[in-house]
Formats: C-alpha cells, sequence, structure tokens
C-alpha cells in the first residue's frame, strides 16, 4: 500500500500553553507545537542554529524564540526574525524552520502526514 496524505488529529488546542511550545512525537519524528493566534502551528523540534530542541522556547506573537542563543523564527512560515549572530540574507534563505501543513477544525489541531493510514500514525505530545 503507498503513503497517502492523512489528516491526523494531535491535540485540542485548549490543551496548548500560550507562551511556550510543547513536543509532539509523531511516529519517531519529534516536532513542536506552538500557539499563534486562534490557532497553532507545527515546526521541526530542533533549532537550525545549532540543534538546541525547541521544547519549551518562549512564544509570542507567533513567534518562538530558541533557549540556547535565542535565534527568532516565524511560526507560520519558519522563516528567520532575528538570529544569534548578525543576520544575513543567506542565513535567511537557508536557515528557515520545516513548517509542518496543519489545520483547525472544532478547536483541534489536525497535521497533514504522509501514512497508509492513520491507524499507521503515532501521535505522543511531551
Ligand atoms: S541553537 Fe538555537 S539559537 Fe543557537
Amino acid at each position: 500500500m503507498s503513503a497517502n496524505k492523512i489528516w491526523v488529529r494531535v491535540c485540542d488546542l485548549s490543551d496548548l500553553p500560550a507562551d511556550r511550545a510543547v513536543n509532539v512525537h509523531i511516529n519517531n519524528q519529534r516536532l513542536v507545537i506552538a500557539r499563534c493566534g486562534e490557532g497553532a502551528h507545527i515546526v521541526q523540534g530542533y533549532c537550525t542554529h545549532m540543534l538546541y530542541a525547541l521544547k519549551d522556547a518562549e512564544v509570542s506573537n507567533c513567534l518562538i524564540t530558541c533557549s540556547l542563543h535565542g535565534s527568532q523564527f516565524d511560526l507560520r512560515d519558519g522563516s528567520v526574525q532575528s538570529w544569534a549572530t548578525p543576520l544575513t540574507e543567506d542565513i535567511k534563505q537557508r536557515k528557515a524552520l520545516r513548517v509542518y501543513e496543519t489545520e483547525v477544525r472544532d478547536g483541534a489541531l489536525y497535521l497533514a502526514w504522509n501514512a497508509e493510514s492513520a491507524e499507521k500514525v503515532r501521535v505522543r505530545l511531551s
């Protein structure tokens, strides 16, 4: 059977803190979820500067700030907003966070994931 895009229910928005990122494990991948306005976004679990974990990173106004050196990313498109060293155009283009496709339905966050079936996708928040 081949993989298809499947919408996986991740959590209720009300389960998420307003001001920090939480881990979500999708099968064996660690990503983070963070609130942004009335919704939330899912991005890769590690900072692109030096791969520090983004779990518990501060979140404010749709920006996530890495706890180690303060690099900052826009949760909506992953773009670099500030960087641990002087920000150059090259860094802006190469160091964006990967953003995963999500949707909010009835107060719950769903993630688009490639899998054979929904039963093959394990979701765990931590
Ligand atoms: S590892 Fe994130 S800013 Fe350095």
